[in-house]
């Protein structure tokens, strides 16, 4: 079980859910981003929703006790982890479910299309939209994690492990592709967030059909593996990648 944190309105959303992955549904139910937006605090995210500031404090302190005291497996540290465990832990779990996830979401809003153009065409189509560029945009976005900056870190760690020489890096400071897949990150979530929008936080209309009903079931279990898959990248893994290569 990681080391607990003082929690406080200074805490970040980052540490938090670094440190305690159970207090991500607490964010998710107030649309707190935990994963572009995890560098501030928790005075200005509570801000940002018009919650006290103390109250969300309270009910993240709860989640985490709740945890303590309930969980039988407890998620794993990825502050600690081996840096090549967690690159295999997000290709294997995160990139191998986007792959599956989206071809099946395009074809669940073809048929939910077709079926449903004349009373919801606009919106749907606007879904379909969103759809197909998160895909075409992530396609390429885990290949050039997969294909150059993995690689490199696992190699950085090798180097520091001194099994290895230290490798060269196409790119400079692996700051700059850092840079480049948080970027990528927030367009992936604001696709996330339009999604929401035009969905009206996915609620189904009266007319809806068992496949309306999967497609919307479907868009939000992707949107919950898309946030931990990003926080992994952006508060853990670039992050830890840096510090070795500055070290
Ligand atoms: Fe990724
Ligand atoms: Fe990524």
């Amino acid at each position: 079980m990681p080391t607990q944190i003082q929690i406080d309105e200074r805490t970040t959303v980052r540490q938090l859910v670094g440190r305690h992955p159970e207090t991500r549904p607490v964010f998710e139910k107030y649309e707190i981003d935990y994963c572009c937006g995890g560098a501030r605090s928790l005075a200005d995210a509570a801000a940002g929703c018009n919650l006290q500031v103390a109250d969300l404090v309270e009910v993240l302190a709860e989640a985490v006790e709740t945890a303590a005291t309930t969980a039988e497996t407890p998620e794993r540290d990825w502050y600690a982890a081996p840096l090549d465990e967690l690159v295999e832990h997000i290709v294997s779990t995160h990139h191998s479910y986007v792959r599956t996830a989206l071809p099946r979401l395009r074809s669940l809003i073809s048929k939910v299309l077709n079926a449903h153009r004349e009373s919801h065409g606009d919106m749907l189509t606007r879904v379909q939209a969103y759809v197909g560029a998160l895909d075409s945009e992530l396609s390429s976005h885990m290949m050039k994690e997969e294909q150059v900056l993995f690689p490199y870190i696992v190699a950085l760690e090798s180097y520091h492990r001194e099994e290895a020489a230290r490798p060269q890096a196409p790119f400079g400071t692996i700051r700059n592709p850092v840079r480049q897949m948080e970027h990528e990150h927030e367009t992936a979530g604001n696709a996330l967030t339009g999604l929401r929008e035009v969905t009206g936080d996915y609620s189904l209309p009266d007319d809806a059909c068992p496949t309306f009903e999967t497609l919307y079931q479907e868009l939000e279990r992707f949107e919950g593996d898309l946030h931990q898959h990003i926080h992994l990248e952006n508060n853990i893994l670039f992050p830890r990648a840096i510090e070795l290569e500055s070290a």
